[in-house]
């Protein structure tokens, strides 16, 4: 049996938003403690579209101070840089060789990413999937916190995980687990409640930015996109109500309780109401979090020293394992 070891990333592809946090970094600095937790920028699949690489600099030194903001301890967690250590890039081969391309082919997130014209999108955007596996399989992580957006990408990495345990006849990688819980796994936009909130979305206003001031911040919420209809009693009436519906997950998430008890307060009233005691709550969860974040961006040196002190424990958890794997596959 493998001992338990979370594994979970995120890509520091633009400033992080109120969805990673609450899908993501939050639970990430739950889960430290008597578990091995291993935390990583990933840059390799930041690059799979285009970066501007003094912009990419700074933002993985940013998405850095969120993740210690937002609670990770870099001695509890080992919290690094993907390209730092090498292990990643290799297994990633090892495992494009393992992938059958029409397993790739059902991974929608590439149709997404890639839209309408797909054939001007990196090889990489396509290959992403077998990245990600390599990531968390170079770890022989058991466990992956994730929002439910990457399910499907985590099924993909059990799928070649129990490929080359069957076809080299080993029991070399553990199958992980996703781990999705709680609410607001799914935190939606602000201008459209059928897409996900993204760092990745061309609209600011779309988005909480973990770096929005607290004006800002209102006035986001103040023009988040509702209907004019009072809230019902329940979740059950918001149904058809995408916009409504999200704004309700993310005041249950925020205020750590359901949405069901979150509307029996809101019962009758309308947004004018519910709108402002959102963005106070917000405001009240965010702003130690960005002030623990511009505290943190002021010494970038020291950002860099703690990364290179966790690329340095990463490797040395990751770099046996690939080396096992490319001798179990005769190299
Ligand atoms: P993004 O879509 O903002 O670029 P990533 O793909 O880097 O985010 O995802 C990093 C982590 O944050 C993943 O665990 C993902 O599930 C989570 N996450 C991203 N967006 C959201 C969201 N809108 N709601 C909940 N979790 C999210
Ligand atoms: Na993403």
């Amino acid at each position: 049996v493998h001992p338990m070891r979370i594994f979970s990333g995120i890509q520091p592809s633009g400033g992080l938003t109120l969805g990673n946090y609450l899908g993501a970094l939050r639970r990430f600095a739950e889960k430290q403690g008597e578990i091995e937790t291993v935390y990583c920028l990933v840059d390799l699949h930041a690059i799979t579209v285009w970066q501007e690489p003094e912009r990419l600099r700074q933002q993985t030194r940013e998405a850095a101070a969120a993740f210690m903001a937002a609670g990770i301890d870099p001695a509890q967690s080992v919290l690094f840089v993907q390209s730092h250590v090498p292990a990643h890039a290799e297994l990633a081969w090892l495992l494009s060789c393992v992938a059958r391309l029409g397993w790739m082919n059902r991974m929608t997130q590439f149709k997404d990413k890639a839209g309408k014209n797909a054939e001007a999108a990196s090889l990489g955007l396509y290959a992403y999937p077998a990245l990600m596996a390599a990531d968390i399989l170079a770890y022989h992580a058991t466990h992956v916190p994730v929002g439910d957006d990457q399910k499907q990408h985590i099924e993909l990495t059990r799928d070649i995980a129990a490929k080359f345990n069957h076809d080299y006849g080993v029991d070399f990688f553990p199958m992980p687990e996703p781990v999705i819980e709680g609410a607001a796994t799914r935190v939606m936009s602000l201008r459209d409640g059928t897409k996900k909130m993204s760092k990745s979305d061309p609209s600011d206003a779309s988005r909480i930015n973990l770096t929005d001031d607290a004006d800002t911040i209102a006035q986001k919420i103040r023009k988040a996109r509702t209907d004019a209809d009072p809230l019902p009693g329940t979740m059950e009436g918001l149904k058809d109500r995408p916009e409504a519906r999200n704004l309700v997950n993310i005041f249950a998430a925020l205020s750590d309780e359901s949405a069901d008890s979150v509307l029996a307060r809101f019962e009758g009233q309308g947004f004018g109401a519910f709108k402002p005691a959102l963005a106070d709550l917000a405001v009240s969860v965010l702003a130690p979090i960005t002030r623990r974040m511009n505290e943190l961006m002021a010494d970038p040196a020291e950002i860099d020293r703690i990364l290179r002190a966790g690329a340095h424990r990463a490797d040395a958890i990751a770099a046996p394992i690939v080396a096992e794997a490319r001798e179990i596959m005769g190299m």
